[in-house]
């Protein structure tokens, strides 16, 4: 009976392996410069942390299961309520500001489709303790500084920001009750991924007054933050002058290019409180390949104090296609290259063969890449599988070894060989 894997998983098989390494190789440089920590958690936790703040879309999607004490327990859909809980846990014994980062394998019961799976990993960046909107910039500034090193450009991608802040002071101000608020942010988050019509009947439902309706609509379609009108409330002022402070500091770090102000960036996840953010490919066909935003009460809704906080996740899926679409994946991973191929010239002849292990293990003990052929097959395909290997140098062991000692060092660039005698030749490397 063949067993197919499950639906929305993927396997790695070596080439993938070699593509998700060199991703995650590259979120861990780039959080390591820009002054983060490593961290990480259990793949599983009880099932309520992530009912108490993530919101009803998450928890829908959540893979949940009993243990045998009959507890509840869920696999991690995202890492920041384990970020919250391991924060909180040792809050006093932490030097601030908290600037940690992880690459969980995340689980949610999405329907997979282009870009999602039902497993996958995430680059987190967080920042903890810190109330400054630089911090804000910061998180903006590490997912940019990573995309901008695998070559993504200001044409290939933009990074859309808002602020729950000024979502809410222009919500209030049209005349929506406090109470209606995260509902409304819920469907809001979807005014780009359901069709208009059904966007605008859904918020119709929600919202029964049509002037209410189109002012909202207004509000989401502003492409200026010049153009909000701060005179409508302090609330209002204030939150655009937070994202100007933000945009500010984006340009002095240099990705300006990269940032447009976008209030229809609203984000699924209830946790958030400030400014909030996308990145999204500019043709607009994929989901986001990235998203964060400040949640400043997370840690006080896990039973903490009310300790700011900013970060970001950033799948693995929409990346590698997106890097795959622009041609930028392959090219950029190293080539796989064996340093030696021992080959020998009688390969039925057990001196040799003894030779050709032993000058493997030895050249693995130095900290090279070494194989050798299984097969007993003649020198001529010992050399071809050494180049299909992509190897630098061949080492032969023939007739000079028994005799003298020697070896005979091929590179496979250049053809050029040279006969060297064994110990000397370890001396040298
Ligand atoms: P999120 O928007 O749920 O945020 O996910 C962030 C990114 O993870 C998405 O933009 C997408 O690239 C990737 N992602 C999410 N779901 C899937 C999926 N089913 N398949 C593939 N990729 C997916 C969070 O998770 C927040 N916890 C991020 C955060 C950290 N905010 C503050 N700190």
């Amino acid at each position: 009976m063949k067993i197919p894997p499950v639906k929305g998983t993927k396997d790695f098989y070596p080439p993938d392996m070699i593509r998700r390494n060199w991703i995650i190789d590259g979120w861990k440089r780039v959080s390591v410069r820009n002054g983060f920590e490593e961290y990480d958690g259990p793949i599983f936790e009880y099932l309520k942390m992530f009912q108490i703040k993530s919101g009803d879309e998450i928890v829908e999607q959540l893979f949940s299961l009993k243990d045998r004490g009959g507890r509840d327990l869920a696999i991690r859909p995202e890492i920041t309520p384990t970020l919250a809980r391991m924060v909180n846990q040792q809050i006093n014994s932490l030097p601030r500001p908290i600037k940690w980062f992880s690459v969980p394998r995340l689980c949610r019961a999405e329907r997979p489709q282009r870009g999602r799976l039902r497993e996958f990993f995430q680059w987190n960046v967080d920042i903890i303790g810190v109330d400054d909107v630089l911090a804000d910039a910061e998180v903006i500034f590490t997912a940019c500084d990573y995309l901008q090193e695998v070559g993504l450009t200001p044409r290939d991608i933009k990074v859309k920001i808002s602020s729950r802040k000024l979502l809410a002071a222009s919500l209030r101000s049209i005349g929506i009750p406090e109470d209606k608020l995260d509902s409304l942010y819920t469907l809001l988050d979807k005014y780009n991924k359901l069709p208009t019509d059904t966007f605008e009947n859904e918020l119709s439902k929600q919202v029964p007054d049509a002037k209410m309706v189109r002012k909202i609509l207004d509000f989401m379609v502003v492409d200026d933050i010049n153009r909000i009108d701060i005179n409508v409330s302090r609330d209002i002022e204030a939150a655009v002058i937070n994202l100007k402070v933000v945009f500010a500091a984006l340009e002095t770090m240099g990705i300006k290019e990269y940032c447009i102000f976008d209030p229809s960036i609203v984000r699924g996840l209830a946790y958030y409180t400030g400014v909030v953010f996308e990145v999204h490919d500019i043709c607009g066909e994929l989901r986001a390949i990235c998203g964060g935003g400040r949640y400043d009460n997370l840690l006080r809704d896990f039973g903490g104090s009310r300790i700011p906080a900013t970060g970001m996740g950033m799948g693995d899926c929409i990346l590698e296609i997106l890097l795959k679409e622009k041609g930028l994946l392959d090219k950029q991973i190293p080539k796989k290259q064996l340093d030696y191929f021992v080959a020998c010239v009688d390969c039925e002849n057990q001196a040799y063969i003894g030779a050709a292990i032993k000058t493997v293990v030895k050249l693995r003990a130095l900290g090279f890449t070494a194989d050798f052929s299984y097969k007993r097959v003649k020198l001529g395909k010992q050399l071809k599988a050494a180049s299909e290997r992509n190897s630098k140098y061949c080492v032969i062991i023939g007739d000079e070894f028994v005799k003298n000692n020697e070896l005979v060092v091929k590179d496979m660039a250049t053809g050029q060989q040279e006969l060297i005698e064994f110990n000397k030749f370890f001396a040298q490397l």
